[in-house]
């Protein structure tokens, strides 16, 4: 469901960030992206989502080619992808409702339907109780929980996650975790770049590792493989 044949980029500063990637992810696969600092993790992964572009090389995702993608069909794409930052990004002076729904307003979802799937999304990450209440009212952890409701409340078939557990304790890490296995039980396919050696170790999937802007391992239920 994601395919990117020989792709480089090279910023408009001369840095070559990626280069002749090749790879193949599956629907439904679990996927960590890992590396050290600068390897290249997030410039791979924002090239998913057309936040930026290649500068050489092909990218399908759901069998849409990036590089044909017109303009105006992005928010298309993005319909079809959540994507979840160590950030959160959420609009401060929306409660944690606004926030989930807001992403099916921009897509003109039907009123009757929003309500309904806003409340089930955020009963899936445990948050119901926690509606009316707005970000700077949650913890860390539950902030992150209210992102992860916004990139699932579409029912995309895939959650793209640039280091989701990075601003947080380790048990919030794995609450987060858990949230993310169960959505990826439910069939969504999910790209995960992460620093954390311990989860990767323990909740065994698929390890990409970047190195220089080369993948250097891709390996089934693969370790960390750094020290961190
Ligand atoms: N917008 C940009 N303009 C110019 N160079 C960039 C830009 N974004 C990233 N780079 C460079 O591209 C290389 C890869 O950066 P990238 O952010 O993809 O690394 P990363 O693996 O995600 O690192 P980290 O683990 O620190 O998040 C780095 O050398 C970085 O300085
Ligand atoms: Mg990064």
């Amino acid at each position: 469901m994601i395919e990117m044949q020989d792709v480089s980029k090279t910023y408009s500063n001369g840095v070559t960030a990626l280069s002749r990637i090749n790879i193949n992810i599956e629907q439904g696969e679990f996927v960590y992206v890992v590396g050290p600092s600068g390897a290249g993790k997030s410039t791979f992964i924002k090239m998913m989502y057309r936040e930026i572009r290649p500068t050489h090389g092909t990218i399908s995702v759901n069998g849409i080619n990036l590089s044909k993608l017109r303009h105006n069909k992005v928010p298309l794409l993005r319909r079809n992808i959540g994507v979840v930052f160590q950030d959160f990004k959420l609009l401060q002076t929306l409660s944690v409702y606004e926030n989930v729904a807001f992403a099916m307003e921009v897509i003109e979802e039907q009123p009757a339907n929003i309500k309904r799937r806003v409340m089930e999304t955020l009963d899936l990450v445990g948050l119901k109780h926690k509606a009316r209440m707005l970000p700077t009212e949650l913890s860390g952890g539950e902030q992150q929980r209210v992102s992860i409701a916004r990139s699932i409340v579409n029912s995309p078939k895939v959650v793209i996650a640039d280091e989701p557990t990075g601003n947080l304790d380790p048990d919030t890490s794995w609450e987060i975790m858990n949230i993310f296995d169960e959505i990826n039980l439910r069939g969504t396919t999910i790209v995960m770049a992460t620093h954390n050696k311990e989860i990767v170790n323990t909740i065994k999937h698929r390890v990409i590792a970047i190195e220089g802007g080369r993948i250097v391992r891709d390996e089934a239920k693969g370790d960390y493989g750094y020290e961190s």
